[in-house]
């Protein structure tokens, strides 16, 4: 018998081991909502809240508790960036506490600044890591959990199983969430039997009457098989994952020469990112709000493998506890 009683569940208030995942750009507020109002966590991506779905981050949260009276979590890209990058996510961390968020998932750099504003208010951080190194970098800050992204996941997938990296990252004695390839229940029920303490989930969720995704997009995620995945560093300069297109098959995987000495030399390394990310910020918002053109990427993690149909977040998850107890 599987508990849904876990250190993780205690901490983020919810009924199940199940989060949404960020996602730029999928992750409307309808989303979220449905998620959190389901029993799980839904996670706020601020950039894809504001930038693609169009709200003032502060009316996107308060859309989001029209729907839920019960708690969601926010993600905080903590990369050290250009200051105004930096003052406009400080700002929105205040606003989500205020709102009374009390679950943070921070990623890619150092994040003690989120850690003290969420601690002076009672509050919780899980960072995003994909091996043992970079959660030795981060447990000193006080994080109370680890978001464990596997070879599997979508968006920038990491390089380890689910089972190794559950076996690198447990001595660390923190609440671990496995997040990569858990598209249907049997994958739930095996991340938890590992020992995992939730699941996160991305693709899945993309795939539901809630996400305000193209049709073509869930469409394609439905159709994909886990050998339709592949991983290009053409969107942003490093892997990322995405379902093979005769677009993504005539532009290849790799980046171009001109760029990859760009993104080796540690003076223009930032820029040619930059540069990248926001051509990708672009397609994607493209791609989630118009459907797919000829020269568009969808994003997907091998999770694919599992989802056969486009569902509402609440059958998915009500099918996912009710496989627990058989
Ligand atoms: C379209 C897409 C966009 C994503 N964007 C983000 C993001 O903005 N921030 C983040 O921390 N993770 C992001 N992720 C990763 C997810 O939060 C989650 O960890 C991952 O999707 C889990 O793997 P799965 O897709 O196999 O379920 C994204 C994933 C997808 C599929």
């Amino acid at each position: 018998m599987i508990s849904f009683r876990t250190k993780f569940t205690e901490q983020a208030r919810v009924q199940y081991p199940i989060v949404c995942g960020a996602m730029y750009p999928c992750s409307n507020p309808e989303l979220v909502a449905a998620v959190s109002e389901a029993g799980g966590l839904g996670i706020v991506q601020p950039l894809s809240l504001v930038y693609v779905h169009g709200y003032e981050f502060k009316k996107g949260l308060e859309r989001i508790k029209q729907l839920t009276k019960k708690p969601f979590g926010m993600n905080v890209i903590v990369e050290k960036n250009a200051k105004i990058y930096e003052d406009r996510m400080k700002k929105w961390v205040n606003e989500a506490v205020d709102a009374g968020c009390r679950f943070f998932v921070t990623a890619l750099g150092n994040p003690n600044w989120v850690v003290e504003k969420v601690k002076a208010v009672g509050g919780f951080v899980y960072h995003d890591v994909t091996e043992k190194k970079w959660a030795e970098k981060v447990v000193g800050f006080g994080i109370d959990g680890l978001i464990c992204v596997n070879d599997r996941a979508g968006g920038h997938a990491g390089s380890r199983s689910a089972k190794q990296l559950f076996e690198e990252l447990k001595g660390f004695n923190l609440p671990l969430v496995c997040a990569g390839g858990v598209g249907d229940e049997t994958d739930f029920i095996e991340a938890l039997k590992l020992g995992y303490a939730s699941v996160q989930m991305g693709t899945r969720f993309i795939a539901t009457s809630e996400c305000n995704s193209h049709l073509d997009y869930k469409n394609a995620i439905v159709a994909a098989d886990e050998k339709d995945i592949v991983k290009t560093e053409r969107i942003t300069g490093v892997p990322l994952a995405v379902i093979r297109t005769p677009y993504v098959d005539k532009v290849g995987l790799k980046v171009g020469p001109i760029s990859k000495v760009l993104f080796k030399n540690r003076h223009t390394k930032h820029w040619i990112r930059l540069m990248y990310n926001l051509r990708a910020v672009m397609a994607m918002k493209r791609t989630v709000l118009k459907g797919v053109s000829t020269k568009d990427y969808y994003q997907a993690g091998k999770s694919v493998h599992g989802i056969e149909q486009i569902e509402s977040v609440k059958v998915i998850i009500d099918r996912f506890v009710a496989a627990t107890a058989r």
